[in-house]
């Protein structure tokens, strides 16, 4: 069994305390982040983040996130040209994840930057993951705190139902807000969208007054630069089918609006009843899960736009979508 500290009952400093001092003596903390919650080690700790590996069963040793409380912090870990400098003073702290040349004298541990020489980083705005980076003084690398091939946790009974009795303690701060992992943007040359997010895209090219570059994965491949972003990464059990305009008895209905005549109340969930790409982020993973355990053999789901978060939202039911193997 995982401790659970919530901020229910204790302030968010108090649970911070005995959260930074497990991670301090290398172990594994689940903690929520306003767009899901993560699972951390002290990212100077090669041996806590092979741990970490472990822990989630990942195929490979992606490269993590480094979380840090200030920019200043930031500013130890990666090098920040004006690009990465203007796109933090807009966004930070929230979700939006750098990727940018590693710091000299970065205190990152190799592992969790998959021996690459650039590194993502983040400074994320929920009020606990901040308490519990001061308390810690150092940067906290956490990806998901779901299985690999889960889909990503937005309470912290999701990370108990993938990781109890895999991880040493899980700080419960409630629902997430946001509901999406963070948009990761390279800024090694030219500004590149690595993964929408929790940041809208025309949210960022405001900022920037450009357009961002996109790199799109083959179907089933990696992506040399995110490599994280295996096409069935966002899993669940039953087949996904998208663009649903029409339901087959038997399957399970994901809505976003008015939902699809003939669904059965018992297999059916609203993203968003009021057609609100903000709440249908909130509830995409918590929904696709709760559908999932029904035991359906396949989800439909109905058409999502495309604008806002509605890109992150259309990638990631995508890649729940993609062909897996067995
Ligand atoms: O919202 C989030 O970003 C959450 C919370 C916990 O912060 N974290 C998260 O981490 O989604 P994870 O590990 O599930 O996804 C991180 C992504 C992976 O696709 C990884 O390949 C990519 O970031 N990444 C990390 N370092 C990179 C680098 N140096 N270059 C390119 N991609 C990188
Ligand atoms: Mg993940």
């Amino acid at each position: 069994m995982a401790l659970i500290l919530t901020t229910k009952t204790l302030p968010a400093a108090a649970a911070a305390r005995p959260a930074a001092e497990c991670l301090a003596a290398g172990g594994l903390v689940a903690f929520p982040t306003e767009t899901v919650y993560g699972l951390g080690a002290d990212g100077t700790n090669g041996e806590a983040i092979a741990r970490l590996y472990e822990a989630k069963g990942r195929p490979s040793f992606n490269p993590l996130i480094a979380h840090v409380p200030t920019l200043e912090a930031a500013k130890h870990v990666a090098i920040f040209n004006e690009i990465a400098l203007k796109l933090a003073r807009a966004f930070w702290p929230g979700p939006l994840t750098l990727v940018l040349p590693k710091a000299h004298g970065c205190p990152v541990a190799s592992l969790a930057t998959a021996g690459l020489d650039t590194v993502a980083v983040r400074i994320p705005a929920h009020p606990v993951a901040q308490a519990i980076l001061q308390a810690l003084g150092a940067p906290i690398v956490a990806p998901s705190a779901n299985r690999s091939g889960h889909v990503s946790p937005t309470t912290a009974a999701h990370v108990r139902h993938d990781l109890d009795g895999r991880i040493d303690m899980i700080v419960d701060g409630g629902p997430v807000s946001v509901g999406l992992e963070s948009t990761i943007v390279g800024c090694i040359g030219a500004p590149t969208l690595l993964r929408p997010g929790g940041a809208p895209r025309a949210d960022i090219e405001a900022v920037l007054g450009v357009t961002l570059g996109r790199i799109e994965t083959a179907p089933g491949h990696d992506s040399p630069l995110a490599p994280g972003m295996l096409e069935s990464h966002y899993a669940p059990k039953a087949a996904v089918r998208l663009a649903a305009t029409t339901l087959d008895t038997n399957e399970a209905l994901l809505a976003f609006g008015a939902p699809l005549p003939g669904a059965r109340p018992e297999r059916m969930l609203n993203l968003s009843p009021r057609g609100d790409l903000i709440e249908a982020a909130a509830n995409l993973f918590g929904h696709l899960r709760a559908l999932d355990e029904t035991g359906a053999q396949t989800i439909a789901v109905m058409p999502i736009p495309a604008h806002g978060l509605g890109e992150a939202i259309n990638d990631r039911l995508r890649r729940a979508a993609a062909d897996r193997p067995a």
